[in-house]
């Protein structure tokens, strides 16, 4: 919750305690009791006018539903509205998660909308989760032709209501969907986000603690690049368990199986589920929200446009970056070895390419 202003005011009340909520857009207004004036009846109260934080979903397919569940248990924000072309989804499926928060014990406000981005007025972070997933066999790059079109409308209906909004992408190609939500509508590149490296990381992580028989919580890791099965690149050299490197305690094949599941973990779960996976993406789409609503200072690979950063422009592709309040707030620039340099360049090539398509298709 940030406060963005507070003065005091004089009210005459009966009640010893008097709470006030008053909802006018997204800015609550609470009058809590100051102190009592002894010469008179009369009670000064202070008043704080308090921001209330916000965050819309778009889509609320697998992806956006999971990802508004986890904002609303966690608390991430105060308000948390989704949004989906499907008539009734949103809102039969935000009425489901409210209906667990007696249960949950959480006090976040979810709603959901059919197409009106009236509601997503205010909106501090925007998650765009809408598009199609793959079915098995496909790669993320496929879902470009339909994809791309669908993110470039929300992304222009999102602006009109809150123009100062940051965004948080998911749907895929993620990386070429984080360029072209960055380009089509010459954003600031602190403002949009992709959240694949958030994603790939947690796996990574998962399939290290898998390997070393620990907790993923002890596991340090990071993945970078593109969020691809053959562009992302899980940084084995860096990755630690509780300080200690994973190269002195996993043989060089069991790291190469790490990383290879890692690379494919996306593609796993697809062939298992018939469709993408879903919590994992949904809760790193929070996770993502929660470092820049939160102001955490968080350092999480995400998809970011580089200006020159591991001597890439014109592109954006998962790096670690500091999340805040306003954003990006800093790209870290790893110290990275010969080998991890030549695979971040090649695939950086390849996201590149998928990029090309926005022109062919004529949505750049
Ligand atoms: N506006 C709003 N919602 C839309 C729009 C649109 N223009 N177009 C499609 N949607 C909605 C669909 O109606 C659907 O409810 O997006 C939702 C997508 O949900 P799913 O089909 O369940 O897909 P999901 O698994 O959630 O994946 C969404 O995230 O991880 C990525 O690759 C995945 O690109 C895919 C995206």
């Amino acid at each position: 919750m940030l406060i963005i202003e507070t003065k005091v005011s004089s009210l005459s009340k009966d009640k010893e305690y008097i709470f006030l909520f008053m909802n006018s857009g997204n800015f609550w207004k609470k009058i809590i009791p100051l102190q009592r004036n002894p010469c008179t009846v009369e009670r000064i109260y202070e008043e704080e006018i308090i921001r209330m934080s916000k965050v819309t979903v778009i889509g609320a397919g697998n992806v956006g539903a999971t990802c508004a569940n986890v904002l609303a248990f966690k608390e991430v924000a105060d308000e948390v509205v989704v949004v989906d072309v499907k008539e009734g989804i949103s809102e039969g499926k935000a009425t489901d998660v409210m209906q667990t928060a007696q249960l949950l014990g959480f006090d976040t406000r979810l709603s959901g909308c059919t197409n009106d981005y009236t509601q997503t007025a205010g909106s501090d972070v925007v998650i765009i989760t809408s598009g199609v997933p793959r079915k098995p066999g496909m790669t993320r790059e496929e879902l470009i032709g339909v994809n791309a079109g669908i993110v470039k409308a929300v992304v222009g209906e999102v602006l009109k209501h809150s123009p100062e909004v940051i965004f948080v992408v998911i749907a895929n190609p993620m990386d070429t969907m984080t360029y072209l939500t960055l380009k089509a509508f010459g954003l600031s590149k602190g403002r949009v986000i992709g959240m694949g490296g958030a994603l790939d990381s947690s796996r990574f992580k998962y399939y290290l603690s898998m390997a070393l028989g620990c907790n993923a919580n002890d596991v340090e890791g990071m993945v970078i690049g593109g969020h691809g099965d053959t562009t992302m690149i899980p940084l084995v050299s860096l990755a630690t368990y509780k300080g200690i490197p994973v190269t002195k305690l996993l043989s060089k094949e069991k790291l190469d199986e790490v990383v290879q599941a890692t690379m494919v973990g996306g593609a796993t779960l697809t062939k298992m589920l018939g469709t993408s996976a879903w919590y994992a993406p949904g809760a790193a789409g929070a996770f993502v929200a929660e470092a820049i609503l939160h102001d955490q200072k968080k350092v999480i690979p995400c998809s970011v446009a580089l200006d020159g950063e591991y001597g890439e422009s014109d592109i954006c592709i998962g790096v670690p970056v500091v999340l805040g309040r306003k954003g990006i707030e800093k790209i870290v620039e790893l110290d990275l070895n010969t080998s991890d340099k030549a695979l971040f360049a090649k695939s950086a090539a390849s996201v590149r390419a998928t990029n090309e398509v926005l022109k062919e298709i004529n949505v750049l």
